[in-house]
């Protein structure tokens, strides 16, 4: 699908949003600055503001690898993957061995070999015009049949 704007990524991150719980599991992917971190922006903000919660800075966690946020029941984790380079530095993050339920938002995703169940993969790609992106959907598990119609 083509996304035409930033306002319409916001849209996207709303649509996702309002479906995602804890357990999820978001696969972003795509080209530096391709919005992966504008739609986790999104995202964060929409759940702070539906939970009434203040809004936080979400910034990108290329260097700290991971940003945590608490909404409420909800737990973001927020992670960039960009700067490892191996198989074994990613399993020994240990991104699923925690039992606790929470969400995983994964920037660079691609040294990641797990199964996970209730995952959304979202590739983004750049487009000529400058404000607008492609998107691949791709769903697992609970986002097997997850759609968007438009925007
Ligand atoms: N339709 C759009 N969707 C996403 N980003 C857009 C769009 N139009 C313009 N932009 C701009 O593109 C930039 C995307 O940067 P962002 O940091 O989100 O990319 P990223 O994919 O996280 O990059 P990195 O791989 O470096 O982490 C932002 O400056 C954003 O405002
Ligand atoms: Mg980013």
């Amino acid at each position: 699908m083509i996304i035409k704007s930033l306002e319409k990524l916001n849209l996207l991150a709303h649509r996702i949003g309002e479906k995602t719980s804890n357990t999820d599991c978001i696969f972003l992917s795509g080209e530096i600055g391709v919005g992966k971190t504008t739609f986790t922006r999104n995202l964060i903000h929409f759940l702070q503001k539906r939970e009434k919660i203040k809004l936080t800075d979400v910034l990108s966690p290329t260097f700290n690898l991971l940003y945590e946020y608490k909404i409420n029941n909800l737990k973001i984790m927020h992670y960039d993957l960009y700067r490892l380079k191996t198989v074994k530095e990613v399993k020994d993050l240990g991104i699923f061995n925690d039992l606790e339920k929470n969400i995983k938002i994964i920037e660079w995703p691609e040294l990641i070999k797990n199964n996970i169940k209730n995952k959304i993969e979202l590739k983004f790609a750049h487009s000529i015009n400058e404000d607008e992106r492609n998107l691949e959907i791709i769903g697992h598990g609970k986002w097997e049949n997850f759609k968007i119609n438009e925007l």
